[in-house]
């Protein structure tokens, strides 16, 4: 049986549609059971929709409290037995139980290479102008497992981007989202072969 696997996205889900991509060329060897998503207009839910993939709209916001929206995420998560939860441009930090039930089985991926440039509120567009900011001359993009702390899980693998001196945000960004879609199924079906070993802060077993 292959991984099931749920991927969580709040928008365009560009990382969600280069997995499907690499799982529907047989690259891929998962099944995505369900995409949650938090924002009920994100294109992720589209991009679920055209691949049969289940959705559903969770935000913690719908519930009366954190831990009403923590025991509705587990028993979605329960539900569809997912093995491995795939974060693909997701917002929202997920609630402490699900983090420990799910340790070593969440991954995200990070448009920058942490520990550099990462941390709360450290998404999107707002790495790359930091990156340009700070005059740094490599960024890339970091997949690691998820733990209570923004971005500081272990890390799996990481892939350099250079930083041109034409760059700009939006250029910069660019190079950074397609380094993204060729990485994160790379590191995904590591995991599902069984490949990664996690020791302490220490993953090995990518290639
Ligand atoms: C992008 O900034 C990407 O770097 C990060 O999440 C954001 C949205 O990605 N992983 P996507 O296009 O919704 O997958």
């Amino acid at each position: 049986m292959a991984l099931r696997c749920a991927v969580f996205a709040s928008g365009g889900g560009s990382n969600f549609q280069a997995l499907i991509n690499r799982k529907e060329s047989g690259d891929l060897h998962v099944d995505f059971v369900l995409m949650i998503g938090n924002n009920s207009t994100a294109g992720a839910f589209e991009k679920a929709r055209k691949h049969n993939i289940p959705s559903v709209h969770l935000a913690p916001s719908h519930f009366k409290s954190p831990d009403d929206y923590q025991s509705k995420l587990l028993a979605v998560l329960q539900e569809h037995r997912v093995e491995l939860i795939v974060l693909a441009g997701y917002m929202k930090m997920l609630p402490s139980e699900v983090v420990r039930r799910y340790n070593n089985r969440i991954v995200n991926i990070h448009p920058g290479l942490l520990p550099a440039f990462g941390g709360k509120g450290m998404y999107g567009s707002r790495v790359h102008q930091a990156v340009l900011d700070y005059g740094a001359k490599v960024t890339g993009v970091t997949v690691h497992f998820v733990n209570e702390m923004y971005d500081e899980g272990p890390v799996i693998c990481q892939v350099p981007v250079i930083v041109n001196d034409t760059d700009d945000c939006q250029t910069l960004a660019g190079r950074v989202l397609e380094v993204e879609h060729s990485t994160y199924w790379r590191a995904i079906e590591a995991i599902a072969k069984g490949a990664i070993r996690v020791e302490g802060r220490r993953v090995t077993g990518y290639v």
